[in-house]
This record gives C-alpha cells, structure tokens and sequence, in this order.
C-alpha cells in the first residue's frame, strides 16, 4: 500500500493507494464518535455497499443512496441528505463517507462541511477521476441550474482511501476519461510522467494494478504538491485547470450530454497545447507527444463538428475563471513549464476552434 501525506493548514490528511486495501484500513483512527453515515448513489450501493458496510461494524452505521448521475450534484439531493441528517438527529461527531465518483464526493463533502457547521468527512473515491483528481484539494460543492459547481466551499477529509480494486467495475469510457486528468499531471509537471504513460498505455488500459497503483500515486503526489502551495486558487493551482477552458466550454454547449468531463478536457489540453506551439516556446515535438499520447489512449482531440462555434465561443466568454473580463487560458512554455495569460484575442480563439471542428 502507497501513502501520500496531504499537508493542509495544520492538518496532515494521508491519501493510502493500493489494490484490495479497503479492508485493511483502520477506519476507528479517523472517526472522532459512534455515528458513521455512507452517502453514496444506486450503481455502487449494487456493486461494492455491502462489503465497504463490513469495515463500519463497530460504529452506528446508516447509508444514505442517492439516484445516479450528474443532474443529482443539485440543490435537491442536498437539502434531502440534510433533512435525513437532520431527522437522524445527527450531532457533531459524525462522520460521513462520501463513497462514489466526483459527484457523490462534491455533493457529500459539501454536506460534510455544512451540516451543524462541519462534521468529520472520509472520501472512499471510486473512479479514476475521483482518485486522482476531485477527492484530492478540498473542492467540495453541487451545481445551479445556471452552471456547474457555482456553490460549494473548501473542505479536506480525515483520511482518503483509493482501491484500485474498484475500477474492475469502472465503464472503459468513464476509466478513460480520469486518464485524461492523469496525462495532464504529465503535460503540467512531469516530461517523464508523461512518457512513462505514452509507453504503457496498453497495459494502462488493460487496468494492471501495479500500473494503476503507479499512475494514482504520481498524479496524487503532483496535485498534493499543488494544493499544498496555493491551497485557494489564487496561483498555481490555476494550473489544473489546463485543457478547461476550452474543456468546459464544450461540455456547456452539449449541456453536459454526449461528453464525459475527461473527453472535454482532452480536446481542450490539445487546444491549449496547440497554442502554445504557435503563440509561445512549446515545441512541435512535445506537442506530439501530448497530441500522441491523448490519441494512444482513445482519447479525442478535435472538437465535435456538430458543436456550433458560437456557442463554445459565448460559453469561454462565461467561463468563472474569467478575471476582470479577460480570459484566462492556461499556456506551456514546454511540458512542465506553465504560464496563465489573458491577452488572448477571442477571434484567434474563434478561427481556433473553426480549425479544430472534425
Ligand atoms: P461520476 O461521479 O458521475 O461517476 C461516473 C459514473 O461511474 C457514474 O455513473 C457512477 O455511478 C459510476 N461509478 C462510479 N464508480 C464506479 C465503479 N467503481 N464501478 C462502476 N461504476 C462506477 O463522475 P466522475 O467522473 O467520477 O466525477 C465527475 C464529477 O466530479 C463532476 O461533477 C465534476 O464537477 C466533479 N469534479 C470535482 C473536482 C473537485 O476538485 N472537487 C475535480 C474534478 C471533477
Ligand atoms: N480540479 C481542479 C482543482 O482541484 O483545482
């Protein structure tokens, strides 16, 4: 079993990676009193409840199961798990896990942090997405009918346990996905990283523990790193953002349908990449390698030609990220050398996007 130490203002919160471990873990270490609820969605509650139950027998266990998708990271399911939180009568020293992909992690951690103003949380994430990305940094929150994760806070767990077990279950689709959040760890910090997968996405793709042990690991230890220094936003951790400008843009123009979250950031990762080749120091041959490894893993890098351009040009214009009216488009002066500009031209982004429709 692998261990990252996220270290957040005074607290030390251990990330354990490894295959089979989730009954290995000492869960009594991480829980404050006797109350223990499991918010998770119908797909896992078939799949994996009954076993992850077997670790809580100590404790007074309650589980919470909420309906599978998107469109339920809404306001609805929030007040629900605090009315069910409420009627339980629940008192400060529970703990509630948040067992499932990024939506039942955002949606539970915000219900962590605010029901009686913060109780214990513990993220058991269950997709690749949610290993390597949204259960790492504290992100927490649900969507408005005006926009994705308008709402929400910042609140770190006790502990984090990824079992690479759980992605036997896991769609190819939504595997392939999280792997574009790990190739852009490569792409924003590590050349090696990044050839390392470039070289074994076969055995990537064939989920081989040991490699999927290694990829969380490294991508884990790389976004601790930047959270770790700019905990808030308002630097570094922008850089996470890279390929999302673009990537969101395009999932708000498909109304989220049609494209996994991954799939968007993959385009966008080319686009950014692209860019950087023609706008600043990026060579042709690293942007082959970025370009060669979203290919080699099934994933797409042109945008979708029945995306009218307008639409994904008003949804850059939207994106929350935007500062003082300007756009901020996260740029490579090679792979692991990241700048932010906003100097950007919208018609160079629009002739951009007209470039890259398939
Ligand atoms: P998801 O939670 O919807 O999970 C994807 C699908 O896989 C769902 O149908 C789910 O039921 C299913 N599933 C989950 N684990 C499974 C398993 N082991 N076996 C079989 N099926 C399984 O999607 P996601 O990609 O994990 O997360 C996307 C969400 O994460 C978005 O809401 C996004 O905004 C959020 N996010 C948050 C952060 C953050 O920093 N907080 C970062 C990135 C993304
Ligand atoms: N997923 C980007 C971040 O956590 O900041």
């Amino acid at each position: 079993m692998k261990k990252v130490i996220l270290k957040i203002d005074k607290k030390n919160i251990p990330i354990f990676i490894g295959d089979h471990i989730i009954t290995k873990i000492d869960f009594s270490k991480y829980i404050k009193g006797n109350d223990v609820v499991i918010i998770t969605n119908k797909v896992l509650a078939k799949l994996h409840l009954d076993k992850l139950k077997k670790s809580f027998k100590k404790f007074n266990l309650n589980t919470f199961v909420l309906p599978d998708g998107e469109k339920y990271k809404d306001i609805n399911s929030f007040t629900k798990i605090h009315d069910f939180l409420i009627k339980n009568k629940y008192g400060r020293d529970l703990t509630i896990i948040a067992f499932g992909g990024g939506v039942i992690g955002d949606l539970a951690s915000f219900s962590a942090d605010t029901f009686l103003r913060g109780v214990n949380l513990i993220h058991i994430p269950t997709t690749l997405l949610a290993q390597v990305d949204s259960s790492v940094g504290g992100k927490s929150g649900i969507n408005h009918s005006l926009g994705k994760n308008l709402i929400g806070s910042f609140k770190h767990p006790e502990v984090i346990i990824m079992d690479t077990s759980y992605h036997k279950t896991l769609p190819k689709k939504e595997f392939v996905s999280g792997i574009a959040e790990v190739i852009k760890y490569g792409i924003i910090g590590s050349k090696t990283f990044l050839k390392w997968l470039n070289t074994n996405a076969e055995s990537i793709l064939m989920k081989k523990k040991e490699y999927l042990v290694k990829l969380i690991y490294a991508s884990v230890k790389a976004k601790s790193q930047v959270v770790q220094k700019d905990e808030k936003e308002s630097g570094i951790r922008a850089y996470l953002n890279y390929g999302h400008t673009l990537g969101h843009a395009i999932e708000s123009s498909k109304k989220y349908k049609g494209i996994l979250h991954g799939e968007a950031v993959s385009i966008g990762m080319t686009f950014a990449s692209f860019i950087s080749a023609e706008k600043s120091t990026l060579s042709i041959e690293e942007f082959n390698l970025i370009e060669n490894t979203l290919i080699k893993f099934g994933l797409p890098v042109s945008i979708p030609h029945n995306i009218p351009c307008a639409k994904i040009i008003k949804h850059i214009d939207f994106d929350k990220k935007k500062k003082q009216g300007k756009n901020n488009f996260v740029l490579l002066n090679s792979i692991g050398k990241c700048y932010i500009t906003n100097s950007l031209d919208i018609k160079y982004i629009e002739k951009l996007v007209k470039s890259f429709q398939n």
